[in-house]
């Protein structure tokens, strides 16, 4: 039996025990081909098939309506915060940005980068980014809205979308992709990169909706043009394989387990019992405002700060693996993901009470 760690990192992430139990049993010989699914063609019908059934999987677990593609490219998340506003600017209009932290930062920092006109619209920056802003003025006049779903730093989230109106709704979902139920009618865009809730790193989904298609230019590079991807089916070049065969059974997987809404049961009962814990006591200090808590990266920090260099260590000794706070705020970070148990959390619970009890 191979050695299993508890893993609370945030991304590259823990993956279902099911689903690498699956990619080791057909890692040298896909579906009776002979080969694993890393050496075959792209351009192979058995490929082709995996493509197609990956994007219904998709559709299917979101009930997605029928106008939305969806795509697999390359670049990660962060390709993306070049690819919006390549393809989704229009003359005359504004992309505007809601800030939660620092993947917002980093896609209008690209923006700007490229000259496209953009405007904040609302941030959480004066709070420490500990909440997702309440009032979002959006303007009917905008190119597209943009937010994040989930700041994987701060460990906030949006408990309810904003309304877009006309507007396109754009989201980066990349730490908390399909770990709950929305109305997909109402993005006109997401996108997340894999290696946090959807597979391993080195494949972006992306959801487009079709009218939004008309708005890419031939003048856009060719791996990031929306129009081509959906064109071509994700295989205008070479797709990362055997990412996009890893998102199928994860995809898969999350069917399996009561669908999204058996999924999204499971993330609320994880993420309760560790918001509890760290509400009962002052030992801890949680860092988002209870409206804004994220199902997917629980932080806080130690009342004795000093502490927390200690927690981590300690944690690690007895299997609980990367709970260290991201290196620009800090802290303490559980990271729940879709695939993380609920027997895990109970181990960080159990953990945290021995912690306290024998240094609080
Ligand atoms: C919310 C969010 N957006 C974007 C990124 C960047 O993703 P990538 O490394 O795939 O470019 C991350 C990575 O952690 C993230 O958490």
């Amino acid at each position: 039996m191979a050695k299993r760690v508890i893993n609370f990192n945030a991304g590259p992430a823990t993956l279902p025990l099911e689903v690498l139990q699956t990619i080791q049993n057909e890692l040298l010989d896909y579906h009776d081909e002979g080969m694993s699914i890393m050496e075959m063609s792209h351009r192979s019908k058995t490929f082709d098939d995996l493509v197609s059934a990956t994007e219904d999987v998709i559709r299917k677990i979101m009930d997605l309506p029928s106008d939305y593609h969806v795509l697999f490219m390359q670049g990660g998340a962060t390709g993306q915060f070049a690819a919006v506003p390549l393809n989704l600017s229009v003359e005359g209009k504004v992309g505007e940005y809601v800030n939660t932290g620092a993947w917002s930062v980093k896609a209008i920092k690209e923006t700007a980068k490229l000259n496209k006109p953009y405007r904040v619209i609302a941030s959480s920056e004066e709070n420490g980014f500990k909440s997702i802003p309440a009032d979002i003025p959006v303007s009917s006049e905008a190119a597209y809205l943009h937010i994040t779903s989930n700041n994987t730093i701060y460990g906030t989230q949006w408990a309810r979308y904003p309304e877009s109106g006309e507007t396109p709704l754009i989201a980066d979902m990349s730490s908390d992709f399909y770990c709950r139920r929305f109305d997909g009618s109402k993005f006109g865009l997401i996108y997340a990169g894999a290696q946090k809730n959807a597979g391993p790193s080195g494949v972006t989904i992306v959801i487009i909706r079709d009218d939004l298609l008309s708005r890419c230019s031939d003048t856009i590079p060719t791996v990031l043009n929306y129009k081509i991807l959906a064109e071509k089916h994700s295989m205008y070049n070479t797709p990362n394989t055997f990412g996009i065969y890893v998102v199928n059974l994860v995809m898969n997987w999350i069917l399996k387990n009561g669908g999204i809404d058996g999924i999204e049961k499971m993330n609320r009962e994880k993420a309760a019992l560790l918001y509890e814990t760290l509400d009962a006591s002052d030992f801890y200090r949680p860092h988002a405002d209870k409206d804004s808590r994220s199902l997917m990266n629980v932080t806080w920090r130690l009342a004795d700060a000093g502490l927390e260099k200690t927690f981590v260590e300690e944690a690690l000794a007895v299997g609980l693996v990367g709970v260290k706070g991201h290196r620009s705020v800090g802290g303490i970070r559980a990271s729940i993901y879709n695939a993380m148990t609920f027997d895990g959390v109970k181990a960080l619970v159990e953990f945290m009470k021995n912690f306290e009890e024998k240094h609080g």
